[in-house]
């Protein structure tokens, strides 16, 4: 049918038509809020690559964790900063890390919320690199049995899922092995599986101590103009046994997030990561967008791209704006 006997903008007239007709709907259940814990008393320190964004002391994330679970949100990420790094970043598997103590801060003011934990050693190495570096290049093999001491030690302190984003190859049938011979069949992963070596990370590494002394990571996050390569990242991690897959970023990689929810139809995760916070931060400061439009637009994009769940530090104001 086309025009004049079919008009399209019949059905844009009002309000309660264009609710009829809406296809994506973007909901607090679908939401993960990323954190960052820090050691120490007393401290609720912003961000400054990332306005509203803070570090969080365990006496505070008490009561930021109480604000998460009145908005509704089912889930939350933690990042923690360290007080100490070292070359294998041990405090990343310590019974007292900063994130097995966060992990159980969390659980005493909070037995429904979703406790993620992101698995990787960058936050905690003092050369803040993803692995173990032989001979100037990441190793693979021995950074995997490292991955999955950490990812042990976050689910023995209370963590209800785990989320490697290092890129190694073989992290989730390693940490899924790992998990399974220690009697944590039940706990699901999610893996960061088409994660890009991408510019939007740059607000992130301030925020988490994580930029690399030397070199960079392209040797093992993937290379942003490849999206053939990205479905068998996406195909090996689910063999490997991942429950959930996840694309990273997610704004300059939505034509990714559509293909693997077509090739894939797995639960899928985005994540609308700190550059792509950043930018709006800075353009509402000027006023030169609309805020509020602006993520709800771009966050719908992602899910009527095909992702089931967004990774995003909007996630608070969302909770709010759509309650
Ligand atoms: C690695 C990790 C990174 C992010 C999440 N997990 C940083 C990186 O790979 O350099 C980025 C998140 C963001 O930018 O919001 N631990």
């Amino acid at each position: 049918m086309f025009y004049p006997k079919y008009r399209l903008r019949r059905l844009r007239r009002t309000e309660n038509l264009r609710r009829l007709i809406r296809e994506t709907q973007l909901s607090v259940d679908h939401l993960i809020y990323p954190l960052f814990v820090v050691p120490g008393k007393d401290r609720r320190e912003e961000i400054s690559t990332m306005p509203g964004c803070y570090r969080f002391s365990l006496d505070k994330l008490r009561s930021e964790i109480k604000e998460i679970e009145d908005l509704g949100i089912p889930a939350v990420l933690f990042f923690g900063i360290p007080s100490q790094k070292d070359e294998v970043g041990s405090e990343a598997y310590a019974d007292k890390g900063i994130i097995q103590e966060a992990i159980r801060a969390t659980k005493e003011v909070s037995s429904d919320l979703i406790v993620i934990t992101d698995v990787c050693l960058c936050e905690y190495t003092s050369h803040g690199h993803c692995g173990i570096p032989k001979n100037g290049e990441i190793d693979n093999d021995s950074t995997l049995e490292i991955l999955s001491s950490v990812a042990l030690s976050q689910v023995r302190a209370g963590a209800d899922m785990v989320a490697p984003s290092d890129m190694m190859d073989g992290r989730v049938a390693a940490i899924r092995e790992r998990l399974d011979e220690e009697g944590y069949s039940h706990i699901p992963i999610m893996s960061y599986a088409a994660k890009y070596c991408s510019g939007f990370y740059g607000p992130f590494r301030e925020a988490a101590e994580s930029a690399p002394r030397f070199g960079d990571r392209r040797s093992h996050q993937m290379d942003p103009p490849n999206s053939d390569e990205a479905m068998r990242e996406i195909a090996q991690d689910i063999e490997e046994g991942a429950d959930i897959v996840m694309v990273k970023p997610a704004l300059a990689y939505l034509d990714i997030i559509y293909r693997a929810k077509s090739e894939f139809g797995y639960p899928l995760a985005a994540y609308n990561v700190s550059g792509e916070y950043s930018m709006i931060k800075a353009a509402a400061a000027k006023n030169w967008i609309d805020e509020k439009r602006i993520v709800l637009e771009i966050l719908t994009s992602i899910k009527r791209a095909g992702a089931d769940m967004i990774l995003t530090y909007f996630a608070r104001d969302v909770a709010r704006w759509l309650a």
